[in-house]
């Protein structure tokens, strides 16, 4: 889908709220877009959520290329938006060439973590042509590391403000959405009220012009269900339950049965008992 920035900007203009989710794999990506979601998002949280690392700072281009590909093969209608990992725009240059190889992958705009001295960087990719959303709040990238600050943002005069200056740097510079992560309501609604551009909450309160969430907490793949999501399903308990009785009933010759299996000709079969010195069955 071209032209992402007009049509967001309309939906925000018309009130519309814009629907976000995580995604990971092709399966998830059909159901996402038969569901019509807005935008389907491979977010760095594939790191923590699939491949089991413990932080989204282990994420390489490597993973995020995989996992992009997948979903791009399920996305026919939603916007496909993907994150950029952990170092890979710590410069404009760099930035570029990996945003580059991310479109290039399949993604339709780029998303990137941090505030007003991502400046350069977003203004470089938005020059070259390239969608981008920022990131603001709490930012895994660089808060969930041993001496990030706590988790919910804008709690101070000081913390709020150095927000509300970040968007307004980001949406210069040339995003096309905002991210906004654990962000207070009333600073989210403010944000939201100022920006052109749409913003997208995840724990920022209902002001936002749109909102995400982490699909594995959606579906209660997740161990515990966080404040800021809701759980519209068990799939923990219902694939577990599946496991469970699969293991108990291949252990047990329950499955499979005849059902699910694929008959030899009779005839063969006698011939193929004789040949291979089996008993004949009876
Ligand atoms: O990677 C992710 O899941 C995210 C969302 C929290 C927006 O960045």
């Amino acid at each position: 889908m071209a032209g992402g920035r007009e049509r967001f900007i309309a939906q925000k203009s018309a009130g519309e709220p814009i629907t976000m989710l995580t995604c990971y794999d092709y399966p998830t990506a059909v159901m996402q877009d038969e569901a019509g979601l807005d935008i389907i998002f491979v977010g760095d949280s594939v790191g923590t959520n699939v491949l089991g690392y413990g932080s989204e700072t282990e994420v390489t281009m490597e993973d995020m290329l995989h996992h992009l590909r997948a979903v791009r093969r399920g996305v026919k209608d939603a916007y496909l938006l993907v994150d950029m990992p952990h170092r890979s725009f710590r410069t404009p240059e760099i930035a570029l060439k990996n945003a580059r190889a991310l479109i290039a992958a399949g993604a339709e705009g780029v998303k990137l973590e941090g505030g007003s001295e991502q400046r350069d960087v977003v203004r470089a990719l938005a020059e070259d042509g390239i969608d981008v959303c920022g990131h603001i709040g709490f930012t895994p990238q660089t808060l969930s590391q041993p001496g990030g600050k706590g988790r919910v943002q804008g709690k101070s005069l000081e913390s709020a403000r150095t927000l509300i200056e970040s968007a307004d740097v980001l949406e210069t510079a040339g995003i096309m959405l905002l991210v906004l992560e654990l962000v207070t309501e009333g600073v989210a609604e403010i944000i939201t009220r100022r920006l052109q551009v749409p913003t997208i909450g995840i724990g920022a309160g209902p002001a936002c012009d749109g909102q995400v969430l982490v699909t594995t907490d959606l579906v209660g793949i997740s161990p515990f269900t966080r404040k800021i999501a809701r759980r519209y399903a068990e799939v923990r308990e219902i694939e577990t339950s599946a496991f469970r009785q699969y293991n108990g009933d291949v252990k047990a010759g329950r499955f499979p049965t005849g059902a699910n299996a694929f008959p030899t000709d009779p005839e063969d079969l006698v011939q193929l008992r004789e040949l291979y010195g089996l008993p004949q069955r009876v």
